[in-house]
């Protein structure tokens, strides 16, 4: 007997510098539907979800708040759990980067690429974007920003650590071309080979502590850290236990599936791949890019700050019709639209009107006429016969669909195959002819519950709570999609409305940025976490030629030196201002005011023609301030 078809899938490991949104919860909920599925149709399950938790990012986001980057890591995860618990995520491991099992497959892979001469020493220069979390050459950039973030950046030159990418640039090309299923969809794999026609440079993958010590420390270098992708993308390797658990990294590897989103396409597709050939480890079948949930025009980023928030949608229509709006409405590969009334309609027509009211026609009609337990299935006349046709076929469907990554369309054939029970039921009016024929009657209600059964049985992924409900109140329990598996004198389950009608005018679209008119300028302590605020100390200051208003600083803060331009030349002389502690705002971007360059902002009390700036008695130089 050959072995239990396998299926282990994984989602991105997402970044802790902020809280998760609709976004991050629709890769996980795809992950979880594709999970599901397969363990309903016997499959052994394995997927892998978490948490990257190193780099400059999840650095900096520490320090805005002052914490240490580990408690920074222990603050966020319960976010992302509990949100992964409310939306009924099953995920079978949850990783951490910062975990020490992790720790060790990193440090194992980086030696056995150094040992085997894929990793060297040398000198590198390149505009680093913290976003990104990557280099970029000055032929990447758009205007001198980063292509993905419109920020300006800043150029970084130093000694660091290669992994020779280079080399495996042909034979990834190679693999690409045998492997038609390897990058999916086409369009993002022929995007990746559009990207390697061009010559492939070394990766650097490290940083120096120096500048940047949030990361696992290299096996043959005390002085720098792992860069974050070389780190991050082993966790999916670290999840089935390699160089930990030999047995069971042979059960789970390779990954059947890396659900991904495209913005991660090159790192997914051109550095993993390379990592695992030097590795010597096997590639994952598929890396799956799906597209964008979009707000209006633009991308739902934490950057952006128009993002949804997952938790509200739940708090308002439940979980399942969340699922289900996101696996419905995404077309594979494309981005969507989140629209709140989308939203409403989606789930009123396919939810409500016809999903929850076969439930709520079929148990009346039970209850009114057959003391509320199923009726025989009696004697197929062709009605019957048609309905059970389509119900032998739609398992089939479902499945090719899936398999082909077509989830939408997978969802709307069982939404089809619903609709044509309900028509079933309004032709054969089970209602009228229970008065002429008792037994007849009940042949339509046992096919049309059935039906439903069927039906709960192939959106249970998508919905495991409510079809679960389906599920009880016919009083059946699994995964069979045979015909005939209700048990006729069951006595169904009191229930109330699966999906009660949403009014869409209660419900308008959630818009981006403050929630009432007359607080428009009020914002939350997120906002206000984003801001980081500095000490520095006052080192020179001069006199802008030309500008009678404005003071040229140049500040410090611990060893770092920066130059400020500020208009309080009619307030402060030069010689008054130096060895003054003063606060600044540090992650401003930075702007050029009269063709001098200037990088944060003082913080001032003004009034009137007056204007005084916040200058401290003693500080510690370089410190985070703190407002309270
Ligand atoms: O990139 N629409 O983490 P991240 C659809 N730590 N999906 C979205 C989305 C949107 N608007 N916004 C985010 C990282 N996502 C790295 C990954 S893996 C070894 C390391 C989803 O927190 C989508 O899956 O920036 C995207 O690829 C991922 O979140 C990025 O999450
Ligand atoms: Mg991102």
């Amino acid at each position: 007997m050959t072995d239990k078809q396998k299926f282990y899938i994984t989602t991105p490991i997402y970044y802790v510098n902020d809280k998760p949104h609709i976004g991050h919860a629709y890769t996980t909920i795809l992950a979880d539907v594709l999970a599901r599925y397969h363990r309903s149709i016997g499959a052994d399950t394995f997927f892998l979800t978490g948490l990257d938790e190193h780099g400059q990012k999840v650095q900096e986001a520490a320090e805005v708040k002052e914490i240490s980057p580990q408690e920074h890591c222990d603050n966020m995860a319960p976010e992302f759990l509990k949100l992964w618990d409310q939306l009924h995520i099953k995920y079978d491991d949850f990783i951490r980067t910062t975990e020490k099992r992790h720790e060790l497959v990193v440090r194992e892979v980086l030696q056995k690429v150094y040992d085997s001469g894929d990793i060297y020493h040398g000198e590198y220069g390149g505009f680093y974007c913290v976003g990104c979390e990557r280099f970029y050459t000055e032929k990447e950039l758009d205007a001198g920003n980063c292509p993905q973030h419109q920020k300006p950046l800043e150029y970084v030159a130093e000694k660091n650590y290669f992994f020779k990418m280079s080399k495996y640039q042909q034979r990834l090309i190679d693999y690409i071309n045998d492997n038609p299923e390897f990058i999916q969809p086409n369009h993002r794999r022929n995007e990746v080979l559009g990207f390697l026609r061009q010559d492939l440079a070394d990766l650097c993958i490290s940083r120096p502590k120096s500048r940047m010590s949030w990361g696992i420390e290299l096996p043959f270098d005390k002085d720098y850290v792992t860069y974050v992708w070389f780190d991050a993308l082993l966790n999916y390797v670290t999840g089935p236990g390699y160089a930990s658990d030999d047995e069971k990294f042979a059960r789970w590897w390779p990954a059947d599936y890396h659900l991904i989103g495209k913005d991660i396409l090159t790192t997914h597709a051109v550095y993993w791949p390379t990592m695992l050939f030097a590795a010597g480890i096997s590639q994952p079948k598929t890396i799956f890019a799906h597209g964008w949930w979009l707000m209006g025009d633009s991308k739902m980023s934490k950057s952006l700050g128009n993002i949804i928030n997952p938790l509200d949608l739940i708090d308002q229509f439940g979980v399942d019709p969340v699922r289900y709006y996101l696996i419905r409405e995404m077309v594979l590969g494309q981005d969507a639209n989140f629209t709140m009334e989308s939203f409403v309609k989606r789930y009123n027509s396919d939810l409500a009107n016809d999903f929850g009211n076969l439930l709520s026609r079929v148990s009346k009609l039970i209850g009114k006429n057959f003391d509320g337990c199923i009726p025989d299935a009696g004697t197929m006349t062709p009605a019957e016969c048609a309905v059970t046709q389509s119900a032998t076929r739609i398992g089939d469907t479902v499945r090719g669909l899936i398999e082909k990554m077509r989830l939408n369309e997978a969802i709307e054939e069982t939404m089809q195959f619903i609709r044509s029970v309900n028509r079933y039921m309004e032709q054969n009016a089970p209602w009228k002819l229970v008065r002429e024929d008792k037994a007849a009657a009940g042949r339509v209600l046992y096919t049309a519950a059935d039906a439903l059964r069927i039906g709960a049985v192939l959106l249970h992924p998508v919905m495991p709570s409510r079809t679960m409900v389906v599920l009880k109140i016919l009083g059946v329990e699994g995964s069979d999609l045979k015909w005939g598996g209700l048990k006729p004198g069951t006595k169904l389950k009191e229930h109330e409305a699966l999906f009660p009608r949403i009014d869409l005018k209660k419900h308008k679209q959630p818009q981006p940025g403050p929630k009432e008119k007359n607080m428009e300028n009020v914002i939350t302590i997120d906002d206000f976490a984003k801001v980081q605020l500095k000490t520095a100390e006052v080192l020179a200051v001069e006199k802008v030629e030309g500008a009678d208003r404005l003071l040229k600083l140049q500040i410090k803060f611990g060893t770092e030196q920066r130059q400020i331009v500020a208009g309080i030349a009619q307030f402060y002389t030069p010689e008054e201002l130096i060895g003054k502690f003063i606060v600044v705002v540090y992650n401003l971007q930075p702007v050029k005011i009269r063709g001098i360059e200037s990088r944060g902002m003082l913080l001032a009390a003004k009034k009137g023609k007056k204007l005084s700036l916040i200058i401290l008695d003693k500080a510690e130089v370089g410190s985070g301030a703190s407002i309270s």
